[in-house]
C-alpha cells in the first residue's frame, strides 16, 4: 500500500511525463512544419516514449492500491527559436525530471518502501540514457558548426534506432 504523501508525489510524476509527451509533441509538429524530417521522427518517438512513462506511472500506482489521475496538461510553446535551443530545452526538462524521480526514490527510502525503491530503478537508468542521448545531439550539432543542417537531421534520423 502506497503513503499519502508517496501517491501523491507519483501522480505528480504522471503529470510530468505527460507534459513531458506532449512538449516533445510540440516540438515534433515544429520541426516537421520546417520540414526537418529526421529531427521531427526523432521528436515523436521521443513523445511516444513520454507517454509510455506516464502509462507505467499509471499502472503501478493503481496496481499498488492507489488511484492514478489522469491529469490536465498545459499547453507547450508552439514555437521554438532554433534546433539547437529546442534540443538544449529537451535536456534541461530531461534534468529536472531526473530531479523529479531522485526525489521519488528519496522518500521511498525515508518511507522504506523497497518495493516503489525497486521498481523506480528503471527510471533511474532511462533518467541517465535519456540525459546522455540528448546531450549526444547537442554536441553533434556543435560538432558541425551550425552548418550542414542537411546532414544533421539526416544522422538525427539514424539515431533513433539507437536509443
Ligand atoms: Fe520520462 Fe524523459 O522523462
Amino acid at each position: 500500500m502506497l503513503s499519502e504523501k508517496m501517491l501523491n508525489i507519483l501522480n505528480e510524476q504522471v503529470k510530468k511525463e505527460a507534459y513531458a509527451s506532449h512538449l516533445y509533441l510540440a516540438m515534433a509538429s515544429w520541426a516537421e512544419n520546417q520540414g526537418l524530417e529526421g529531427i521531427s521522427n526523432w521528436f515523436y518517438a521521443q513523445s511516444e516514449e513520454e507517454r509510455e512513462h506516464m502509462m507505467k506511472f499509471i499502472r503501478f500506482i493503481n496496481e499498488r492500491g492507489g488511484h492514478a489521475i489522469v491529469p490536465l496538461v498545459e499547453e507547450p510553446p508552439k514555437e521554438f527559436p532554433g534546433i539547437r535551443e529546442a534540443f538544449v530545452a529537451s535536456l534541461e526538462h530531461e534534468q529536472m525530471v531526473t530531479g523529479a524521480i531522485n526525489d521519488i526514490v528519496t522518500l521511498a527510502l525515508e518511507e522504506k518502501d523497497y518495493g516503489t525503491h525497486n521498481w523506480l530503478q528503471w527510471f533511474v537508468e532511462e533518467q541517465m540514457e535519456e540525459e546522455d542521448s540528448v546531450q549526444g545531439i547537442i554536441d553533434k550539432f556543435d560538432l558541425l558548426g551550425g552548418h550542414g543542417l542537411y546532414v544533421f537531421d539526416r544522422d538525427i534520423m539514424s539515431m533513433r534506432g539507437e536509443h
